[in-house]
């Protein structure tokens, strides 16, 4: 597949496809637009319902309905079955949050699964839905800066994402073993309750009960070995530094699995279908490798453990989940793995504070791919970024980069002209302070989020230049800006 070249950005499946946007979207917007909340219970008058009640969005103006007001989460506690031949997924998510004003209610993202109960610190709580929201009716309203603790209970047959705002399909994905999990942008809300947007981010314990002889895979590392009782085997996987809702994952299904660590010592966790046998030495090997060199480049790497999961499910493209980038139902090159590991970085641990910074993770892991491509002894860097510039009728000179669009999120020059302009930013600068700044954006908002202004201050204060109208026409402004060669 083209997309599997090593210096070709992975392409989103539906990049281009035909944008089909659900008619219950346009009623959930004018919802929130006309200021009524979609939760009804009676505590919730007039009077007070609508200053203390969470709001339905975290406040992505591109994404109203995703996520919620009100509330921090802190911690997700996953206790989920999943039998691959009912396709059921059954159990609780325990959401540990921080209320960050006077809540009477509060919402959560959930999409379909049937919700039995919802507790709020162990008392029984209110809910209920409406599109894709659960909102949530403590017992005892919660006041501005206190802990709580919301554990809802649910069971069904997770339905993914289909199509909307242009993006194909993701979510919580059954195949024919177990799920396929990749949940950008907002796909997390297909198998568990969640704040689904990026801007807030939380540690997760993943507790996965699978039949036996299946395995169940998550992020970060396993808290022991897996316990079987019965016709059951228990998982249980932490990922202990703060994650995006969408980079959460449950692979399910018969993996092969090699464990150890890199030549620099990070453990690594890889697991092929058994119909990539053949593979998985060679993804372990490399994803190791590949973690150790952007070390060297961007850092040191943020988290506990790397590795890769390849299923044969034939997704035909991958996603950057933490600690373990997925590959749908093909053996990555090393550039598209050089890719999902820079995104370790650059999208995981600094994270994005609204989609139309998307840039700073998919032109920065392009980025990295066209680094890898030079340090591999293929084409150098500047020449990946001499060849696109001649397209000068590519249609990424009509996209600016800077503010990746709605219905268009994953477009190539969020990818291409995303990693031209770090390149373009390089020519300028200089290597000893370009690559001072990008490991200075990696530290300083490592585990954190970030936007594009943040960026361009930063990059201003290392060179001790005034950049507006350089960022300004690479990311803001239509048109092939004046070759910096
Ligand atoms: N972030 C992925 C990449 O560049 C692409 C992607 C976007 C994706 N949305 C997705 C992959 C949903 C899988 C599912 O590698
Ligand atoms: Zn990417």
């Amino acid at each position: 597949m083209a997309a599997h070249r090593s210096t070709t950005p992975p392409r989103h499946p539906a990049r281009s496809r035909t944008i089909v946007r659900p008619l219950s979207l346009g009623v959930a917007l004018s919802l929130v637009t006309a200021g009524i909340s979609v939760a009804c219970s009676p505590s919730e008058g007039a009077v007070r319902g609508a200053s203390s009640a969470g709001a339905p969005g975290i406040g992505d103006a591109d994404f109203p309905e995703d996520g919620n007001g009100g509330y921090d989460v802190e911690h997700y506690t996953l206790k989920l079955s999943y039998d691959p031949a009912t396709k059921r997924l059954v159990g609780s998510a325990t959401v540990q949050a921080e209320a960050v004003q006077d809540l009477t209610a509060f919402h959560l993202d959930l999409h379909g699964l049937t919700v039995s109960r919802v507790t709020v610190g162990g008392a029984e709580a209110g809910f209920g839905r409406q599109g894709d929201e659960l909102t949530v009716t403590p017992a005892t309203p919660i006041t501005d800066g206190a802990r709580f603790d919301v554990t809802v209970h649910y069971s069904g047959v997770p339905d993914p994402i289909r199509n909307y705002a242009n993006l194909g399909t993701y979510g919580f994905i059954a195949t024919a073993d177990g799920s396929f999990v990749t949940c950008e942008p907002n796909g997390a809300k297909t198998w568990f309750p969640s704040n689904d947007h990026p801007a807030d981010k939380a540690t997760y314990t993943f507790e996965i009960t699978v039949p036996a002889g299946v395995t169940a895979i998550a992020n970060g590392e396993q808290a022991g070995p897996p316990v079987t009782s019965g016709a059951t085997t228990k998982f249980v996987w932490r990922e202990k530094h703060p994650m995006a809702s969408y980079l959460a994952t449950m692979m399910t299904g018969k993996f092969d699995v090699r464990t150890g660590t890199s030549p620099a010592g990070i453990p690594i966790y890889a697991a092929v279908d058994p119909a990539f046998r053949s593979t998985l030495d060679s993804l372990y090997t490399e994803s190791g490798r590949i973690t150790d060199y952007w070390a060297g480049v961007f850092g040191p790497y943020p988290f506990s453990s790397t590795g890769a999961v390849l299923d044969d499910y034939s997704a035909g493209y991958a996603l950057e989940n933490q600690t373990k980038p997925i590959y749908g139902g093909f053996s990555p090159t090393t550039g598209i793995m050089a890719h999902e590991l820079a995104h370790q970085w650059f999208g995981n641990s600094v994270s994005i504070t609204r989609w139309k910074d998307l840039w700073l993770n998919e032109g920065f892991a392009t980025y990295a791919e066209w680094l890898w491509s030079e340090h591999d002894g293929k084409a150098s860097a500047d020449s990946v970024f001499r060849a696109y510039y001649e397209k000068a009728l590519d249609p990424m000179w009509s996209y600016p980069p800077g503010r990746a669009q709605r219905a268009d999120l994953f477009n190539n020059s969020v990818y291409t002209r995303g990693a031209m302009t770090l390149h373009a930013l390089r020519r300028e600068i200089g290597d000893p302070l370009f690559f001072a700044l990008i490991k200075k954006w990696a530290s300083t908002h490592r585990y954190g989020n970030a936007t594009t202004e943040q960026f361009i201050a930063m990059a201003q204060q290392v060179s001790a230049r005034n950049l507006t109208a350089f960022f300004d026409g690479w990311l803001f402004r239509t048109g092939r800006p004046a070759a910096t060669i």
